[in-house]
């Protein structure tokens, strides 16, 4: 087998708080004297047995990331295990309603803290990040829209795109027009989460009324060739999650997962592992069992790579020189 280890490769979909080693945040809690009863299994690994048990589980963890300064130590060490698994680029998911609860002073003092752990990973491994602020759907569209404003503010070089998260089952993506719009309007990159719990409807949902270039998980829309036309023809981009998908049942094992034929469709897929410590993978498992199922080889992963850098929320200079560490 391979050891993809070495491989460079791009992320475009990870959660910062579900990118958490569970080591990191019990320490945090032991530090603060915190009690995380529920949250960790014997083993230490995340305790969680549905998508509603993960949610919660998450945010209990969380509530060890007391200010700025936990945020900016978690981005430190999120990038340097991303680093240390051969990511050179990485797109992180923030939530304002997480930093900060909607408040637009503490927001930006957590912002300042989350780009200060990625300029220190950058410069200890070499790894490149961007943020992308999201809402969180189960929250409503209130809360999206503040979110979306206070995403606004801050728009820059390090905080460049937008997108929503959360309970797909809540609500509809037409709940949410006007914090996309917003976003939009400021020129943030726009990715939405639709088609992972919920089926195709959520990703034509999500087509229909949200100005998306790209879409989190989508892997549903197999279930309608219809929708899998309209990705191919939009030319949507999907950040796809494979393990994750497994994990939490979406699919019942790697052979039954639709990404190889999604490619074979000719819709543009990119690989990520969106909570890793939560669903038992990171890039380098992810690598090692799409080569094992579905024969994917270093062409392939380059082609992937390559459509993850066209597809990404950062500037074109930074874009020519990720293409540049990928071939060389
Ligand atoms: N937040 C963190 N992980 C998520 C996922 N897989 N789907 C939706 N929201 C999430
Ligand atoms: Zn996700």
């Amino acid at each position: 087998m391979t050891d993809f280890r070495s491989v460079p490769k791009v992320e475009l979909h990870l959660h910062l708080e579900g990118a958490a080693p569970p080591g990191f945040i019990r320490a945090l809690a032991a530090e603060k004297n915190i009690d995380l009863a529920g949250v960790f299994n014997s083993d230490g690994s995340y305790a969680w047995s549905n998508f509603a048990e993960f949610l919660v589980t998450y945010h209990k963890a969380c509530e060890v990331l007391t200010g700025p300064d936990e945020f900016r130590r978690l981005a430190e060490a999120v990038l340097e295990k991303s680093a240390s698994d051969g990511v050179i680029y990485t797109e992180i998911f923030i939530a304002p309603d997480i930093c900060g609860g909607g408040d637009p002073v503490a927001w930006g003092e957590y912002l300042a803290a989350l780009y200060e752990g990625a300029a220190a990973a950058k410069a200890a491994h070499g790894i490149e990040a961007r943020y992308i602020s999201t809402c969180i759907r189960n929250l409503g569209a209130d809360k999206a829209e503040n979110a979306a404003r206070l995403t606004v503010d801050h728009a820059g070089p390090m905080l460049t795109g937008w997108g929503m998260g959360g309970e797909e089952r809540d609500g509809s993506a037409a709940d949410f027009v006007r914090a996309f719009a917003i976003a939009s309007e400021a020129g943030l990159g726009i990715t939405s989460h639709a088609g992972e719990l919920v089926g195709p409807l959520s990703v034509e949902e999500t087509l229909d009324y949200l100005p998306v270039s790209r879409i989190g998980h989508g892997v549903r829309a197999i279930e309608d060739a219809s929708l899998v036309a309209r990705l191919v023809a939009d030319g949507i981009v999907l950040e796809v999650n494979p393990g994750s998908n497994i994990s939490l049942d979406v699919f019942p094992t790697w052979g039954a997962h639709p990404i190889d034929a999604l490619r074979g469709a000719g819709v543009k897929v990119t690989v990520s592992t969106d909570d890793p410590p939560y669903f038992h993978t990171d890039m380098v498992h992810e690598y090692q069992m799409l080569a094992r199922t579905f024969g994917w080889d270093a062409a392939v992963f380059s082609e992937i790579n390559g459509t993850a850098i066209d597809a990404a929320f950062c500037d074109e200079d930074t874009k020519t020189k990720l293409k540049e560490r990928l071939t060389s």
